[in-house]
């Protein structure tokens, strides 16, 4: 079998037209358009590259983009008075820090001084909390952007087994909430799990968000099933000029022999996610004007 390939790119364009679409329809004006704020604070050369990225691609669907950099020394309490200012400020629907932040500012006083209807995020302890309890709420874009994936391929979620690898707060975490708001069985394992090929063999849908090159080998899938790569890894001097490539956390070309389905890295997850922050700014904005 040769699992079929879940094409992030595809999804992403078709998410990011109907966003720009929606927005069209519902600001035709530019000057009433949804607006979202990327906050970076320091020059981490990945986060650089994201917030540039997240920027473009809100212009281009028709929003309004405000990026602050601040510089690394940036105090907590300047922070906090960007935040305070961006809450108040009504141009502003979406706001997002950029993480990490530099060691000496707490990233958890930070995001909760973020107003929860503007937490694009959705790390805002009130966020988290609504879709700890199954209510609807802004929902982080990694797994928001993994469950709509999945949902093309699985019609119901009910006696399906899943198991998500990571208990990060960004993505494994929200992903089990996720699934198991949708009725799966949810295990979730994490570096002190000493029994991860067992549950994965158990697996109907296995994410993925470990952060370790091929951690999950071909013979840990259960045949046929759904499996969702959210690693994104460098590896230096594989390819064959030489340069660093991107590989996920699967050994993709071994496991897409046994899974049903299966995310390639690059052009799998990581399309989706700006293309769900740029939703949850939709969903934001919908939310302010009531
Ligand atoms: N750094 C890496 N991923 C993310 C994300 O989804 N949101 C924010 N704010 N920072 C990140």
């Amino acid at each position: 079998m040769t699992a079929q390939l879940i094409d992030g790119r595809a999804f992403a364009a078709t998410l990011r037209a109907r966003v720009r679409e929606r927005v069209a329809a519902l600001a035709p004006e530019a000057g009433r358009a949804p607006g979202l704020a990327v906050v970076l604070v320091g020059h981490d050369p990945a986060s650089e590259v994201y917030v540039r990225s997240k920027g473009r691609q809100a212009l281009e669907a028709g929003m309004k983009s405000f990026e602050h950099r601040l510089p690394e020394t940036t105090g907590e309490d300047e922070l906090l008075a960007l935040i305070a200012r961006l809450n108040a400020d009504d141009q502003v629907h979406g706001i997002l820090v950029q993480l990490p932040l530099p060691a000496h500012l707490d990233p958890r006083a930070v995001i909760h001084a973020i107003a929860p209807q503007k937490d694009v995020d959705g790390f805002h302890i009130s966020n988290v909390g609504m879709v700890g309890t199954g209510q609807d709420a802004i929902v982080p874009c990694t797994p928001l952007g993994v469950m709509m994936m999945l949902r093309s391929l699985v019609d119901d979620f009910r006696g399906k087994t899943a198991l998500v690898i990571g208990h990060s707060n960004v993505v494994g975490k929200p992903m089990a909430r996720l699934l198991l708001n949708a009725d799966c069985t949810v295990m979730v394992a994490h570096k002190s799990s000493t029994n991860i090929p067992e549950l994965a063999r158990m697996a109907d849908i296995l994410v993925v968000a470990a952060g370790v090159p091929g951690l999950v080998k071909a013979d840990w899938i259960k045949p046929g099933a759904v499996v969702i790569d959210v690693g994104i890894n460098r590896v230096d001097g594989n390819a064959p000029d030489g340069r660093a490539r991107l590989v996920g956390d699967v050994d993709f070309d071994r496991a897409r022999a046994v899974a049903g389905a299966i995310t390639p890295v690059p052009g799998g997850v990581g399309p989706m996610t700006i293309a769900c922050l740029l939703a949850n700014t939709l969903r934001a904005y919908c939310l302010q004007l009531g």
